[in-house]
Formats: structure tokens, C-alpha cells, sequence
């Protein structure tokens, strides 16, 4: 007898660990997504295209954010950034009807939304397609034996440069000491990508241009500072 399909599975085969749902949503966001995501999603096929094509008018740059979680960056960045495309992927449906409701409120018409896992899409993107790439405040799966779960590794690591245009740049946040290390170990050893900082207090201090999330504001009122890492591929 076949055996049903484990629903956290995603396309490639891969696990997903993450939340999908929360509670239940207000009649009025429900409506959102049944709206404007149809609209906003990016194209199934062909996955591997330039994503600066995948929006309404030209864009001179797509960027792209992993696992957006409610939008407030990302919408941010869309509305500083017009004349930029941006990929935004997020499984949380929640997450993704809030992104809804800022670039609603805003008028952007600069973003595509992945409500999914991010990694097949990242696996299937053309080389040096992407000026940017936006990770902040991935998971940080304390515990040892689920180390395999956390999103930045060695392997991810060298996708998202491969992903980049010369010159481009990685973006990452966290609020976990531990994942802290781990990513700083794995970003640094890889040869085409160098730390914008020159001291610690480069990567303490939030740049202008990255706003806080409600996840972080969550995380600096419970006593757990931020580490904010740009790193430009060479
Ligand atoms: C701790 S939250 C941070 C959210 C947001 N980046 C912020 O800073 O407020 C991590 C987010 O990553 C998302 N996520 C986890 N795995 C993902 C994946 N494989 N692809 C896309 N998003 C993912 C989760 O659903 C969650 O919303």
C-alpha cells in the first residue's frame, strides 16, 4: 500500500522543520492571501529564469530574503528600494499575510513572495542572479542534533555565493551566541566572501539601512543583542 506523503517534505525531498501555521487568521488577512498572493507569487516555471524578470516593470537589481517571518524588513527595504526587485520566501502563512498587509499599505509593487521553504528556489536560481540576500534571524536549532536543520552551513553558504553578481552582498542577523560562531566560522571559510567589519563593534552597531524586526525588538528587550554581518562577495 502507498504511504501517505509526509506533508513537511518539500520539493527536491527535503525536510522542512519549520512552522507553516499559527493562529488562526482574521477574516480580513485570510482575504489578503486569497487576494494578492495569487498575484505576487513567484512563477512556478521556469524556476531557474533571472528572477529580474519576475515583476510587473523593469527592476536594475532582485534581492532576495530568507524566511521574512511578518515582512517589517522586508517591506522596509521595498519601499527604500524601488528601482530593486525582491524575493521574499517564507513557509509561515501568517508571516506571509502580514508582508501582505505593509506592502498593502505601502503601494509596493517591487516584491515576489515564496510562501514556502526557500531552499529549492535557491537551489534552482541562475548564478550571479541576486545584488543582495537578506538571512536575518534564521532558526537557531540549539541542541547539537539538530545542528542539520540550521539554514546557514557550509553548502548554503557557497550557494548564496554563487547566487551573487560580483560585488554583492550577504546580510545576516542574529541574536543566538552559539549560531553566532557557527556562521562567522562558516562565512569565513569560504574565500569569496569578506566581512565588511573591521572590529566588533561593526557587526553590534545596526546599519542605517536595516530596520528592526518585532523578533529582534523581541530579542534586545530580553537581553540577547543582535550581531548584524554584511559580507561582500569578492
Ligand atoms: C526566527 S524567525 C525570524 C524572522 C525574520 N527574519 C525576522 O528577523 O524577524 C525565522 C524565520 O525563518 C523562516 N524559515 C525557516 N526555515 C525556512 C526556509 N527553509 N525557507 C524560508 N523560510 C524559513 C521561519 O518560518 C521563520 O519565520
Amino acid at each position: 500500500m502507498p504511504q501517505p506523503r509526509d506533508p513537511r517534505r518539500v520539493p527536491g525531498d527535503r525536510l522542512f522543520f519549520g512552522r507553516r501555521k499559527g493562529r488562526p487568521l482574521r477574516a480580513n488577512m485570510q482575504a489578503l492571501l486569497d487576494d494578492r498572493l495569487p498575484d505576487l507569487a513567484v512563477p512556478v516555471e521556469p524556476a531557474s529564469a533571472d528572477p529580474k524578470t519576475w515583476f510587473a516593470r523593469p527592476v536594475r537589481a532582485a534581492w532576495l530574503e530568507v524566511g521574512f517571518g511578518g515582512g517589517e524588513h522586508l517591506a522596509w527595504q521595498a519601499r527604500a528600494n524601488p528601482d530593486v526587485g525582491i524575493v521574499g520566501a517564507e513557509p509561515f502563512m501568517n508571516g506571509v499575510a502580514s508582508l501582505l498587509r505593509h506592502l498593502e499599505n505601502d503601494g509596493s509593487d517591487n516584491v515576489r513572495i515564496l510562501a514556502d521553504d526557500a531552499r529549492p528556489m535557491i537551489e534552482a536560481l541562475p548564478p550571479g542572479s541576486l545584488e543582495r540576500v537578506f538571512v536575518l534571524h534564521p532558526d537557531p536549532w540549539p541542541k547539537r542534533r539538530h545542528h542539520e536543520r540550521r539554514l546557514i552551513q557550509h553548502a548554503s553558504i557557497a550557494r548564496f555565493h554563487d547566487l551573487l553578481v560580483p560585488g554583492g552582498e550577504l546580510r545576516i542577523a542574529t541574536d543566538d551566541v552559539a549560531y553566532l560562531h557557527w556562521i562567522l566560522a562558516r562565512v569565513t571559510a569560504h574565500p569569496g566572501l569578506r566581512w565588511t567589519g573591521t572590529r566588533l563593534a561593526d557587526w553590534r552597531a545596526r546599519p542605517e539601512d536595516w530596520p528592526e524586526t518585532r523578533y529582534e525588538a523581541k530579542a534586545r528587550r530580553e537581553g540577547r543583542e543582535p550581531a548584524y554581518l554584511r559580507f561582500v562577495k569578492t
